[in-house]
């Protein structure tokens, strides 16, 4: 009998994860199905309770309800407590554990895509929402020893150094500051959902003042180049886009539910493909 996963969210009509997890299961001659949920806030509980007495081996969940599900898992794994956000669950033995892969997909594709010593560069985060806080967490915690956050709204910013349990010498920046002072970062994280749609093609930050040889990453992946990547690569900049980020959370949380780290080079075609 094929086990069953999937991803629960809305809207999820648009989700790759299905694409790319049917492919690995085949690929691995893994027995499972991974399937589209769509879930309304209001169905969350209704919808854990139903994965639960179906014997759902494991699911990914996306915007919603990344916070709003803790309360219904049985246990929730240190780092994605302290992120506040799970997007992996895994069931172990009728027990749902919760996961965050998003920060480390994300450290992950910067390692696997940028050559050098990553815990050695001052990095510089702009945004300071959910995304800001998966990556800003995950990094210090992973050791990267100095990790600014500069956000639109500095109190944010000012917000999420004062909750990461790992880090006591961030600071917190507004934009103006962050661009004032920008040829000190070695490495800069754009995670605000700015830049998002081609049509409003806009930059969260001005990028004259940067470090030459800096890294600038990009967590959007549609557009896959974004204005601020263009910018950062005019001015020499080495420069990433957020698919290494997408499919890396997606290759973690498989690993957390078979064991096995899918081949993730087929995965990225698969993407890619479906963006055309
Ligand atoms: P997510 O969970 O996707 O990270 P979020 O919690 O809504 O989303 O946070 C969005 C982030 O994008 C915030 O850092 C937000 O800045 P503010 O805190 O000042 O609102 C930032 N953001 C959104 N649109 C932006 C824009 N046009 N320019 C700059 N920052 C923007």
């Amino acid at each position: 009998m094929k086990k069953i996963y999937g991803v629960m969210g809305d809207p999820i009509a648009h989700s790759m994860s299905p694409d790319i997890h049917n492919d690995a299961f085949e690929k691995e001659n893994i027995e499972a199905v991974y399937h589209h949920f769509h879930v309304t806030k209001e169905g969350l509980n209704d919808a854990v309770k139903g994965m639960k007495a179906l014997g759902i081996e494991g699911f990914n969940i996306t915007i919603p309800h990344k916070e709003s599900i803790i309360p219904f898992l049985d246990e929730v794994d240190e780092l994605a407590l302290a992120i506040g956000a799970v997007n992996t669950v895994v069931n172990k033995n009728g027990r749902f554990i919760g996961y965050n892969t998003d920060g480390k997909g994300f450290f992950k594709s910067l390692c696997d895509e940028i050559s050098g010593d990553m815990k050695a560069k001052k990095t510089l985060v702009i945004g300071a929402g959910g995304a800001a806080r998966a990556i800003y967490f995950t990094l210090v915690k992973e050791g990267v020893k100095q990790v600014d956050i500069a956000n639109r709204t500095k109190e944010r910013a000012a917000e999420l150094v004062s909750d990461c349990p790992y880090d006591k010498i961030s600071k917190a920046l507004s934009i103006i500051e962050a661009e004032q002072s920008l040829s000190q970062y070695d490495l800069i994280i754009q995670t605000t959902s700015s830049g998002m749609s081609p049509e409003y093609d806009h930059s969260p930050l001005n990028v004259d003042r940067l470090k030459t040889g800096a890294i600038v990453s990009d967590i959007i992946y549609n557009p896959l180049q974004t204005k601020l990547l263009r910018e950062a690569s005019e001015k020499g900049a080495k420069t990433q886009n957020g698919l290494g980020m997408f499919i890396n959370q997606g290759a973690l949380a498989f690993e957390i539910w078979t064991g096995i780290m899918p081949d993730t080079a087929r995965m990225t075609d698969i993407v890619l493909n479906k963006l055309g």
